[in-house]
């Protein structure tokens, strides 16, 4: 029988409860954390939808690998066994475990920037931008014209535009240490890097002559996705794919937090020598042992099971599905979302939900705010707040006003999504009465996490 639901691929053994509160707490919750999300005490949360970082659901395999892990300072038994996984997964010949993705980024970008260099990619992410952007370097996005455009159907809308890439490494190739390209495209709506495209990176690294890294969090669904919608990859199994990704890349920086499954952990892994004794000098300086670099033991191992776990074919298809299934509600009801959905989130277009809130008074937020206070869902702000704000201090729209809903892997089930699709359907349909925002207080950089905001009505 060819069966059209696709279930959840595990059973549940241990459940958490959530909270139940009413709408004036949550107005309380939400004036006390200065109507940023990111301040409020996630128990006062329904729907925690903020991020897929570190969120998911460990498996029972990755629990019994914690209680066998080796908690020895150097060499510890549960370093070579998650470097072995590495390796194996990716090919790189150094890898240099972090405690998540942006100490991977902090690492290389320290270690190879100098002010006034350039890192082209498709879409970087926050910490990406910002940890080239302290080295006083330009994070360059280049992501093709319709990974810009929210409601363009496109099969890989996170593709490199190879042309504009050629252009810079023709024109300023002295200014470009490496290339990145982020898969999936976090920042561009989780959206896919096809095969074809990083070959295409490659090809042009190769003739520039320039080293070529994945920002590899969101591999093994960018894999799927490969599978799903690029020729000649049907048969090939979620990790074949991924490896040929990685063959293509000289190295990548990775958040276990993602498609590692696990709480925490990550890694920075590549092929050059000089760059990668650098890079572990780096690491005993501010994470610790080039075994370890930040973690325990036993968060070696939750990656170690984690990176088998995540290229499983059954896991990918329900993952994947899961955020279609809510997106296809959304898109049904006229809610306007970046299409066709991402893999790890939906993203709701603000700027054109609510036309009333131009964007430097923070769409974004006005609707992220609604969707908790109506709600008790917890979304973010991927748009002006987060991006708007440009190193010399001055502030611009971002390229997209977006609200993101992240799912985290292998944590809620089909009614809690048909709920968040109920509540942001009535909070579409209230959007009249949205209003913007504006910041009362936020330090210079990364200013999202930490903003007071108030309504501006
Ligand atoms: C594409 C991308 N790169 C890098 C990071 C940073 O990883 P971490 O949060 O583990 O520092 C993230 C996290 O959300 C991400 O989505």
């Amino acid at each position: 029988m060819n069966f059209r639901t696709i279930i959840e691929p595990f059973r549940i053994k241990s459940v958490e409860s959530v909270k139940f509160t009413r709408r004036e707490d949550r107005e309380a919750a939400l004036r006390a954390a200065g109507f940023n999300v990111f301040r409020l005490p996630a128990e006062d949360v329904l729907i925690d939808l903020l991020t897929d970082s570190g969120t998911g659901a460990m498996s029972a395999l990755q629990w019994s690998a914690i209680m066998q892990a080796d908690e020895s300072y150097a060499g510890s038994r549960s370093f070579y066994r998650f470097d072995a996984v590495v390796r194996d997964l990716t090919g790189f010949t150094h890898v240099i475990p972090t405690h998540q993705g942006r100490a991977a980024e902090r690492i290389l970008f320290h270690s190879i920037l100098s002010p006034g260099q350039i890192v082209p990619n498709n879409n970087h992410f926050d910490t990406t931008r910002a940890n080239i952007e302290v080295e006083r370097a330009e994070a360059l996005d280049l992501v093709i014209p319709e990974g810009r455009i929210p409601h363009v159907i496109h099969p890989f809308k996170g593709n490199v535009d190879l042309a504009a890439l050629e252009r810079v490494l023709q024109e300023q190739g002295d200014r470009v240490p490496l290339v990145m390209v982020t898969v999936t495209n976090n920042s561009g709506g989780g959206q896919p890097v096809s095969m074809e495209n990083l070959r295409g990176v490659r090809q042009l690294c190769d003739r520039y002559k320039k080293p070529f890294f994945l920002d590899a969090c969101r591999f093994a669904e960018n894999a799927w996705f490969i599978k799903l919608r690029e020729a000649g990859y049907a048969d090939k199994t979620p990790k074949a794919i991924a490896q040929e990704m990685f063959a293509l890349a000289d190295g990548c920086t990775m958040s276990a937090k993602k498609d590692g499954l696990a709480n925490i952990g990550g890694f920075l892994a590549m092929n050059n020598d000089e760059w990668a004794e650098t890079a572990r000098n780096l690491l005993i300086l501010t994470e610790g042992f080039p075994t370890y670099g930040g973690l325990a033991g036993y968060d070696l191992e939750a990656v170690a099971r984690g990176l088998e776990e995540v290229v499983e074919e059954p896991y990918l298809r329900y993952r994947i599905r899961s955020t279609e299934y809510l997106g296809e509600k959304l898109i049904a009801a006229g809610v306007p979302i970046i299409r066709p959905p991402g893999g790890h989130a939906i993203y709701l277009d603000a700027r054109a939900l609510l036309p009333q809130v131009p964007p430097l008074q923070y769409p974004g937020i006005a609707l992220v705010n609604e969707l908790y206070l109506e709600a008790g869902i917890r979304g973010v702000e991927i748009g002006t707040v987060m991006f708007g704000l440009h190193p010399d201090g001055t502030e611009a729209p971002g390229a997209m006003d977006l609200v993101r809903l992240a799912i985290p892997r292998r944590v809620y089930t089909q009614s809690h999504i048909d709920y968040v699709a109920e509540a942001v359907i009535e909070v579409a349909a209230s959007r009249a009465k949205l209003t913007g925002y504006r910041i009362v207080s936020a330090p210079k950089a990364l200013r999202h996490f930490t903003a007071r905001l108030e309504p501006l009505a």
